[in-house]
């Protein structure tokens, strides 16, 4: 039987897969895909040999710089991003945690400044799995089953 693909093929663009289906709405968030104009399609809760389930996103004529692209590394550490042109892949990457994070999670600390006022929150990422980061404003751990996403 020929294969079908769950989310059509494109073009040109990329391609991330592997993504924890509970993660595609938190992915979709931190690469700010509500501000891009291209043609976005995603699928979640599809098969996957490997994860048994798993999301997928597909966007045109966008291609990601590392720094960018391993922002997601915390919600989707084993996501692939497959770099698409006319057709064909042309290049695969593996998302890597980031030594620092700014932004997207909130510190884990209530007394925190950046929880008292509007301050962006920083992290030092001190383990990768599981993620553990510490507060750059109160040097608090925060660690993986503690994070909120901001
Ligand atoms: N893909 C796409 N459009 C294309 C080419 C590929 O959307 N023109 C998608 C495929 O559907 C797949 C991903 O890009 O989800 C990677 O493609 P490919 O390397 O051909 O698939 P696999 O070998 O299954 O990838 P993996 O490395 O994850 O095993
Ligand atoms: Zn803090």
């Amino acid at each position: 039987m020929e294969k079908q693909l769950q989310v059509s093929a494109i073009k040109d663009g990329t391609v991330i897969d592997h993504i924890p289906t509970k993660a595609l709405f938190k992915v979709i968030k931190i690469l700010q895909l509500e501000e891009c104009s291209q043609m976005i399609t995603f699928g979640n809760n599809l098969d996957s040999k490997a994860m048994k389930t798993k999301a997928i996103i597909k966007i045109a004529n966008r291609f990601f710089a590392d720094e960018e692209v391993n922002k997601i590394a915390l919600v989707a550490p084993n996501a692939k991003l497959n770099t698409i042109r006319d057709y064909e892949v042309i290049e695969k990457r593996v998302v890597k945690t980031p030594k620092e994070i700014f932004g997207i999670v909130s510190c884990f600390n209530p007394k925190c400044i950046t929880n008292v006022e509007n301050i962006k929150t920083r992290f030092e990422v001190l383990s990768n799995k599981p993620i553990t980061m510490k507060c750059f404003h109160c040097e608090k751990i925060t660690n993986e089953n503690e994070m909120t996403y901001l």
